[in-house]
């Protein structure tokens, strides 16, 4: 599932000193999915480690680090003005006699590698996914070279077990990164390119950076991978534990209250996993279920290997283990050659389902993806008007969503402080956002909240009891 950028928090470090004395300073911009605020923090705690402190002001930054996505066109092309705006705040700063090291890193980092800094010569580093775990050290040496470094080899697991030991968390949600990259080489997706074949870390890492997480604050922790319930690490009897078998260890420890996981896909669904979602408390009845399509023939060519009502089978067969558990799903309009009757058996699927909350998107050729190179790419204007009747069926099925949420009483669990003084957000079961005023301060905690207005996409309501 996608996200808005959003600045992660600054971490409360005691920064180390550089040799003049003066703390040397970084921050960090990220785009792109929930993997990439995962690698964004790791890559925080690897700084902060080396002695930098993060600072919420990209102009004032020693070190500015550019954490991008290449999922869609426009994902890919933001990254471009956004270096071209530091290039000025680089020289800017040139004038005042400071340097600024700018470091791309990410999905677009891995697959233009050297072109980044043929189109931008602003760029020190270019460093993919894999290799976050050297980042201080290739820092040094583009300094010491003063020539750009560009590193993307695949390294596997490396990554996990090289990153600093320490984990500390932004919110008592956190995010906690399983399984990266994909097999599954859908026709449209740079994702298999970008974060290389699929890799599961051990159950016994897992364990462990859960633990060091719920210690440091964590109340709920969402793990994370491109397809994260085929996901199968290695357990501590050698066979290969599966995602069901993960989410019951991990409902063991104690101070842990809620778990969640994303992306999944639907040929992964195990018997396991679906029976989870009956036995495990903790485990959210919530699943982001992305079928991109309701035409067979299109899922055919995004070789999705599923059909629509094998999907629609699916989505039953989890509501009968969990039969409150709502969906979410991820759709392409305009995928080449997609009809207009295609298109209704999207919006069909759509009715069947209903979904809490989903994401939608104009089809976006990439590079070097097999149905970029199809001569039957649909307009423009089609994919725009699909787009708009898509979104709007979308967020109606939101609304109603939402709104038999009012009178309820749901557990919430808080977040963060809300933008006015008092208020506080936070999240029902299902994911939805909740705003509500307390007295004392009630981030980290889960309490019953009595929903009395729903918006499209946030509800509002009283806080019972604390
Ligand atoms: N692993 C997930 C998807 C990860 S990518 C899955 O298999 O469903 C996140 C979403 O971006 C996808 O679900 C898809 O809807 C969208 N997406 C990926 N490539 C795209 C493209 N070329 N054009 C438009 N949307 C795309
Ligand atoms: Fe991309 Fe398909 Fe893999 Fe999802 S399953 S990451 S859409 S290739
Ligand atoms: Fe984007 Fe890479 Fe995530 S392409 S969606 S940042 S895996």
């Amino acid at each position: 599932m996608p996200i808005k950028t959003t600045p992660a928090k600054p971490f409360d470090v005691a920064g180390a000193l550089s040799r003049t004395g003066e703390a040397k300073t970084f921050a960090i911009k990220t785009f792109g999915c929930q993997m990439n605020v995962y690698d964004s923090e790791r890559m925080m705690e690897a700084l902060a480690a080396d002695g930098y402190v993060e600072t919420p002001d990209v102009e004032a930054a020693d070190l500015v680090v550019v954490n991008t996505c290449h999922i869609r066109e426009k994902a890919a092309e933001k990254v471009y003005s956004d270096l071209g705006r530091l290039r000025q705040v680089k020289e800017a700063r040139k004038a005042r006699g400071r340097d600024t090291v700018i470091a791309v890193t990410g999905c677009v980092a891995q697959a233009e590698g050297a072109e980044i800094v043929s189109r931008q010569p602003a760029v020190d580093l270019v460093i993919g996914p894999q290799s976050y775990h050297q980042l201080p050290q290739l820092i040094a040496r583009s300094q010491a070279s003063r020539r750009a470094v560009i590193e993307t080899e695949f390294t596997g697991e490396e990554k996990f077990r090289s990153l600093s030991p320490e984990r500390r968390v932004s919110s008592p949600s956190a995010f906690l990164t399983i399984q990266e990259g994909c097999d599954k080489f859908c026709t449209f997706c740079v994702v298999p390119y970008t974060r290389g074949l699929e890799v599961s870390r051990p159950v016994e890492a897992v364990v462990a950076e859960a633990r060091k997480l719920v210690t440091a604050g964590a109340v709920e922790i969402t793990l994370l991978g491109q397809n994260v319930n085929a996901y199968h690490g290695a357990d501590e009897t050698g066979g290969a534990a599966t995602l069901g078998d993960l989410v019951n260890r991990l409902s063991d420890i104690g101070g842990l209250k809620r778990i969640r996981y994303m992306t999944s896909h639907s040929r992964d669904m195990s018997a396991d996993l679906i029976a989870a979602h009956g036995a495990c408390d903790k485990l959210m009845p919530f699943l982001h279920l992305p079928v991109q399509s309701g035409s067979d023939r299109i899922l055919e060519a995004m070789n999705r290997k599923h059909t629509a009502d094998q999907y629609r089978a699916l989505v039953a067969e989890v509501r009968q283990a969990r039969p409150d558990i709502a969906f979410s799903s991820d759709f392409i309009v305009g995928f080449p050659g997609e009809t207009d009757e295609d298109f209704e058996a999207t919006m069909s699927l759509v009715a069947d389902v209903g979904y809490a909350q989903c994401f939608s998107f104009k089809y976006s050729p990439r590079p070097g993806t097999p149905a970029s190179g199809r001569d039957d790419q649909v307009a423009e204007a089609v994919k725009d008007e699909r787009l708009g009747r898509l979104q709007a069926l979308l967020e109606s099925q939101q609304r109603a969503f939402n709104d038999a949420t009012v009178g309820q009483t749901v557990p919430v669990l808080f977040e963060r402080r809300g933008r006015e003084d008092g208020t506080f957000v936070g999240r029902t079961p299902h994911l939805q956002m909740v705003h509500a005023a307390a007295k004392a301060d009630v981030v980290g905690r889960i309490l019953p909240v009595h929903i009395r207005e729903s918006r499209q996409m946030s509800l509002r309501g009283v806080i019972e009891a604390i």
